[in-house]
């Protein structure tokens, strides 16, 4: 019999539908079908028990990621001693129970059913763009329908228009077989609920919201219903006028910290979609707008095909060689040093980029370079992340797989807005929230989560922007003092001493929530509910985003969250843990590979003399066992005239980081600029050599995700300027006399390996193997940890730390009475480099201020009015948005495009411990303008002059992209 429980018997392969979900029950049913004997997990269907035995049942409205609806009956089976034809997809199995899906009765019964379908159908499927991968057709063949018997005459939908609204995707529903599939998609999968079928009978349509256009209605462009859809009636545009594609190669999106599996289908060297993965781990098929649709950036005609140099950045760019850039690169950072010092010399990596590419340019910094001047664009989002939880819990990641999400009863989510940043896991939270999970948030605006429909009831924290620490004191005082806490964890799990003296601090009345209710502007009744609420659920899991990170008490607040999840022992199971949503793709990675100055690989200090020495001994060069500069003192070295070089992988620091200006006078006072970079970016402008970079469709290496989840990256196109990341890293190294020499990025992987105790266990061979890993993947681990802290933490006991609260000194005052707060939408992914050079613009051309109607009306204010916003540190001009998602006294913008200047005004006000940028909190005054400010003037003709440059130095043959 062949055994379901078995997996040497049963491995799941993820390009077959087996029509019908999974079913987890341990308790095992045994059945026969078409005389093969298996057996299955009770609530399995018939159909997914037949596709389990190998055997094909005709389907067309049933898909394994979507609970069955039995309506097509396409299905139906014959089950002795059952009456009539059942449908498979809606028959749970039975004991005992013999199932025919292949006779005689079937196959008439199925042929008329499609022989119903068909006649309502247009034939045209030699020239449908689904031709050849269109389910209808499928099961045409598949029952054996060869002619229609009723003609064509009739009533029916053939002239039915469609609707080419979406810049992604067309509905043309005179191919519609109402099978409900993406209505159901857009439901259990996405959680928007942006469709629905109207009407009844011959007159049922799809509609979506209220019988709208795609693009008018509450679609959010994810996809789930064009993947769902068994005909060409949800269609990708790209492959109507592609044609359907011939091959794939499985790949990982590059956008955000998800880390979302695909299978880019390629026509010839073209890529023509890209299919959310169902064998990816941390987003099992689905996928958001950016990662299935927003590639088009990666064969823009602005990409940067060429390397080029120039002495100085007054004047046109040099097309040159790649070996005269690296030379001319090579050249000048060896000059800088012997002049100015070894020191005056550093580089960022990229969360962007690969973990092999990120490991080699800092790789490059402290070997090829002799010091530790390495950064990475984590100091400006999540590096207080890793102070916090190492000083608490030992290790800087989150601790559960994101499918632990669906065992937790009260999920609170701070400073975080995953439909929005993280949107597959913002999917999947809602399924959660869907079956009765508890939501929290802690955040000054009420983010959609708070809007899932059908979902259960959710408590709003919406506190100041800046009093986290307060607010975190108070949820913690409330657990102490009404005895909330599990005593038994804390026992076992915690160091005594230290959990004593923060129960002392954390119980004093100053930290209660009466006390500190005028401070966060949140009732103490609301929060002391809420701590109960997250306290007494079974398992309680904590979800956070930069709303956390990017504060002056950044570092306080994680510490805070780490306390308050051991208080109450939600950690070490699944369904708990404290989980920071990290916002790029490679931001866990970036951090785990030594991108900052303080600790090689691993997080290892560089101040350890034993870890010194074992990179020593396999870089064959002496380690500077001082830290090197952060990113802010780069820059401020730079302007007091000591720091004189920067090499920047895939990193647009110019339009990042805080207080634009100060930046722009920091890369002017560079002697030596290197930008790697796909496009010319803010930064690039200030370059003196511009290297061409590589999108993850033109290389090899690996990303890791917000559940330290390594995923392979695979090439799937040729580097337009026919080199990898890794492989201009790698050249720049040896120019410098520092050799390096791999010849695959899975040689770097393999180093990483050797050198990092939390990836001993990691090869390329693994990851093809088990599909991904989540580090540690070692010895103890080896095939990773899904859940950390299960018995220890890597510090042995758990350390509470005391998180005083301490206001920031970004205030609002009479000059600047307003707080401005920062953040991203769904549809353009950070500085926007990318999606902005796709059809995602449509949905976001501009970043706007959005404002509460109370502070616009006291200014006179009207929708759509320009708005000049001044901090202590600059000026910028915004349209405005008037939105009752704001709470009085805070306004919001976004900082996806550079010209609307928001890191203008926001300050370098930062994290006390990490240096993170205080952006979520800058006091600012709003009144109605005319015209740009002056820093925004200065912009544009800085950008014309620039592209001016770009343009005089292309050559029309090079540029062959269109
Ligand atoms: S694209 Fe996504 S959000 Fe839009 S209708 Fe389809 S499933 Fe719903
Ligand atoms: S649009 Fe496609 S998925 Fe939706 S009901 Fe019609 S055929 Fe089914
Ligand atoms: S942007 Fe994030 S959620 Fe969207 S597809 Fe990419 S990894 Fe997934
Ligand atoms: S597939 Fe079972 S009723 Fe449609």
């Amino acid at each position: 019999m062949l055994n379901y429980f078995d997996p040497s018997q049963h491995r799941i392969d993820p390009d077959r539908d087996y029509g019908t979900p999974a079913r987890l029950s341990e308790t095992a049913v045994a059945l026969t079908i078409d005389g093969v004997e298996i057996s299955v997990p009770e609530g399995t269907s018939v159909m997914r028990a037949a596709a389990l035995a190998g055997i094909t049942v005709p389907k067309l409205c049933a898909s394994d990621n979507l609970e069955a609806f039995g309506s097509c009956r396409l299905c139906a089976v014959e089950i002795e001693g059952k009456r009539g034809y059942p449908a498979s997809c809606t028959t749970p199995v039975a004991e005992g129970m013999e199932v025919h899906t292949q006779t005689g009765k079937l196959a008439k019964l199925r042929r008329n059913i499609m022989e119903l379908y068909i006649s309502d159908h247009p034939l045209d499927c030699l020239t449908c763009p689904a031709n050849g991968d269109c389910e209808l057709q499928d099961m045409a063949g598949a029952v054996g329908l060869r002619d229609v018997r009723y003609g064509f005459e009739g009533a029916n939908h053939l002239d039915a228009e469609t609707d080419a609204s979406n810049p992604y995707f067309s509905f043309d529903p005179s191919k519609c077989i109402v099978c409900s599939r993406c209505v159901r998609a857009c439901e259990e999968v996405q959680g928007t609920f942006a469709l629905t079928i109207d009407g009844r009978g011959f007159d049922s349509k799809v509609a979506a919201s209220q019988d709208e256009d795609f693009m008018d209605s509450e679609c959010v462009s994810c996809g789930a219903c064009v993947q769902a859809c068994p005909t060409s009636t949800l269609m990708e545009k790209s492959v109507i006028e592609e044609g359907v594609p011939e091959h794939s190669v499985v790949t990982t999106c590059a956008y955000c910290g998800v880390g979302c599996s695909f299978k880019a289908e390629m026509k010839g060297d073209q890529l023509v979609r890209m299919v959310p993965y169902k064998g990816g781990d941390a987003n099992h098929g689905h996928s958001c707008v950016k990662g299935r649709f927003a590639f088009g950036y990666a064969t823009h005609k602005d990409r940067i095909t060429e390397p080029m140099i120039r002495e100085s950045i007054d004047q046109p760019w040099r097309t040159v060689s790649w070996e005269e850039a690296i030379d001319f690169s090579a050249k000048r950072l060896k000059g800088i040093q012997a002049e100015y010092g070894r020191e005056s010399i550093g580089g960022i990596t990229s969360s962007r980029c690969t973990n092999e590419e990120t490991y080699l340019v800092q790789k490059l910094v402290r070997a090829g370079f002799g010091n530790n001047n390495t950064d990475t664009c984590a100091r400006v989002c999540h590096s207080p992340t890793g102070y916090g939880l190492k000083t608490t819990i030992g290790e800087s990641a989150g601790t559960q797989t994101f499918d632990s999400v669906m065992q937790a009863d009260t999920i609170l989510v701070i400073g975080a807005n995953p439909t929005d940043a993280h949107p597959v896991f913002g999917s999947q939270l809602r399924r959660r929230l869907r079956q009765g999970a508890t939501l929290i948030v802690v955040d000054p605006r009420r983010i959609d989560l708070l809007k899932t429909p059908h979902g259960s009831d959710s408590l709003h924290l919406p506190l100041k922007p800046g009093t986290n620490v307060a607010m975190i004191n108070a949820l913690a005082h409330v657990v102490v003092t009404e005895d909330l806490e599990d005593k038994a964890f804390i026992e076992k799990r915690c160091e005594t001493d230290a959990y004593q003296a923060w129960r002392d601090f954390i119980s004093e009345e100053r930290n209660s929530p009466e006390a500190l209710e005028a401070e966060t502007g949140v009732s103490a009744e609301l929060v002391r509910k809420a701590a109960r609420a997250y306290a007494n659920a079974g398992n309680g899991a904590i979800y956070y985003g930069l709303g956390v990170t990017e504060h002056s008490q950044g570092s306080t607040m994680v510490m805070g969250i780490a306390n308050l999840a051991m208080a109450t022992g939600n950690l070490g199971r699944e369904g708990v843990g404290v989980n920071p949503l990290r916002g790029q793709n490679n931001v866990q990675g970036s951090c785990d590979m030594g991108s900052f100055p303080h600790e090689l690989p691993g997080y290892q200090h560089v101040g350890d003399p034993a870890v010194r020495e074992r990179f020593e001994n396999l870089w064959h060069v002496k380690i500077d066992d001082e830290p090197g500069l952060r990113i802010p003192n780069m820059f401020d070295a730079a302007i007091a005239g000591h720091f004189k070089a920067l090499y920047v992988q895939g990193e647009d620091i110019a339009q990042s980081d805080p207080n634009t200006q100060h930046v722009e006078q920091a890369l002017t006072s560079l002697d030596c600029l290197i930008v790697q970079d796909i496009f010319l970016n803010e930064t690039a402008k200030y370059a003196h050599v511009l290297l061409p970079g590589s999108t993850f469709l033109e290389k090899n290496g690996t990303f890791t995700n917000a559940e330290r989840r390594i995923n392979r990256v695979r090439k799937v196109m040729a580097p337009v300027a026919g080199k990898e990341d890794w492989e201009v890293t790698q050249d720049l190294a040896n120019a410098l006399g520092y050799p390096m020499n791999y010849s695959h990025p899975s040689e770097i992987m393999d180093e990483i390996a050797q050198l990092t105790p939390t990836f001993t266990g990691v090869s390329y061979d693994k990851l093809d193997e088990l599909g991904s890993i989540q580090w540690p993947c070692n010895d103890e681990h080896p095939d990773g940890t899904p859940t950390m802290h299960e018995v220890d933490f890597p510090i042995g006991k758990g350390h509470f730390a005391i998180t005083e609260y301490v206001a920031t000194p970004e205030r609002s005052t009479r000059r600047y009475p307003l707080l401005l707060t920062t953040g991203r939408i769904l549809s353009q992914y950070n500085v926007g480099a990318q999606t902005r050079r796709t059809e995602n613009s449509r949905w976001h051309e501009e970043d706007v201020l959005e404002i509460h109607p109370s502070d616009a009306e006291l200014r006179g204010i009207s929708d759509g009015d320009w708005l000049g916003v001044s901090s202590r540190v600059g000026q910028t001009v915004l349209r405005c948005r008037i939105s009752d998602r704001m709470q009085p006294g805070v306004v919001y913008t976004t900082f996806h495009h550079p010209g609307s200047g928001a890191n203008v005004i926001t300050t370098d006000s930062s994290d006390w411990a990490t240096n993170c940028p205080e952006y979520k909190v800058t006091a600012v005054q709003v009144e109605k303008v005319s015209q740009p400010s002056e820093w925004q003037k200065h912009f544009q003709s800085f950008d014309e002059q620039q592209q001016q440059y770009l343009e005089n130095s292309k050559d029309e043959s090079n540029f062959a992209l269109k």
